[in-house]
């Protein structure tokens, strides 16, 4: 794995290349997001099916607004900017149907990560990122847990550390002013949401709207059940200490932080199921309980 200076890494992605760099929330498959062979190869590496939309991700707010058409809800919802939220707008002509999976309308978000924001400013043209993982399987929050077979595919890696929210932001589908709807639920809950933009938001997470969503994914190569409590001869997650037990924060946005570097661990034990003991049922856990039912997904 190489890794990349912040001049090197803007260098290699205006020469049309692929770099690993470091979110808030998760690693992410950076290219221009406006080059349709870069987005293609996107797609490749990624192992991603043609059809899912990536998102684009510029510095700030003013950067992005040429690639959507900000209503005023929109407006509004990106104030929560730099931040783990990505908007679902109508797209611009400016955005290649080849980053959107073919779909008029686009993904966008500023990211909260001071080298991402760096990076971003640098190049001065909007990334787009999915989450560095190969399709379904466990998206990365440090550099140690990337698939070495995506490390090998690109130009090389920026390591920013570990990802402080460790969770994919909050997707909200903006089309639709009157009708927010969240179709991935992440750091910023509907509660949060509909108090910032003073109106309901509901949840759809419908697999035709984001076809990322669906039912198996997340998933390391190692089956997951969820479990009540883990017993003593029980492999997996944990909330106390006992055996060979990963221990996990009980408290959720340090959960969140953690579960991937966790997951990712529990696979290279050998383990024949990661049991992992259920979170609490209470809406500040939704993120979570999120990622381990389809990591839990039949595959
Ligand atoms: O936190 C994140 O969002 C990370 C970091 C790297 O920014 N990125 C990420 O990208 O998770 P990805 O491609 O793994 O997930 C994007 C999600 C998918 O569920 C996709 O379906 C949805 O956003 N999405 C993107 N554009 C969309 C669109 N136009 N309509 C509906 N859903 C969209
Ligand atoms: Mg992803």
């Amino acid at each position: 794995m190489t890794e990349l200076s912040l001049t090197q890494a803007a260098e290699a992605l205006l020469a049309g290349h692929l770099v690993v760099i470091p979110t808030e929330t998760v690693y992410g498959l950076a290219g221009i997001a406006t080059n349709p062979d870069t987005v293609r190869q996107i797609y490749e590496v990624k192992g991603r099916p043609a059809g899912h939309p990536l998102i684009v991700h510029g510095p700030d707010f003013e950067s992005l607004e040429p690639f959507a058409i900000f209503n005023s809800t929109a407006r509004r919802a990106a104030k929560l900017w730099p931040g783990p939220i990505t908007l679902i707008l109508e797209k611009t002509e400016r955005v290649p149907l080849e980053t959107t999976g073919g779909k008029p309308t686009v993904g966008i978000r500023v990211p909260n990560h001071p080298i991402a924001l760096a990076l971003l400013r640098r190049v001065g043209q909007p990334l787009a990122a999915p989450s560095a993982n190969r399709f379904t399987r466990l998206s990365a929050t440090r550099v140690e847990d990337l698939d070495p077979e995506i490390a090998r595919q690109v130009a090389g890696v920026v390591n920013g550390g570990p990802c402080r929210v460790g969770l994919e932001s909050t997707v909200l589908d903006l089309t639709d002013e009157a009708h927010p709807t969240i179709l991935r639920e992440g750091f910023f809950t509907k509660r949060l949401l509909s108090e910032h933009l003073g109106k309901p938001v509901g949840q759809g997470g419908q697999s035709s709207r984001s076809p990322g969503t669906h039912r198996a994914h997340y998933q390391p190569q190692t089956p997951v059940e969820i479990v009540k409590v883990l017993l003593p001869t029980d492999h997996g997650l944990s909330f106390r200490k006992g055996g060979q037990n990963i221990v996990m924060p009980a408290e959720p946005a340090a959960y969140a932080a953690r579960l991937y570097a966790a997951l990712a661990e529990a696979d290279r034990m050998g383990w024949d199921t990661i049991r992992v003991e259920a979170p609490p049922d209470s809406s500040e856990w939704e993120a979570v309980w999120d990622r381990l039912r389809r990591a839990a997904a039949d595959r």
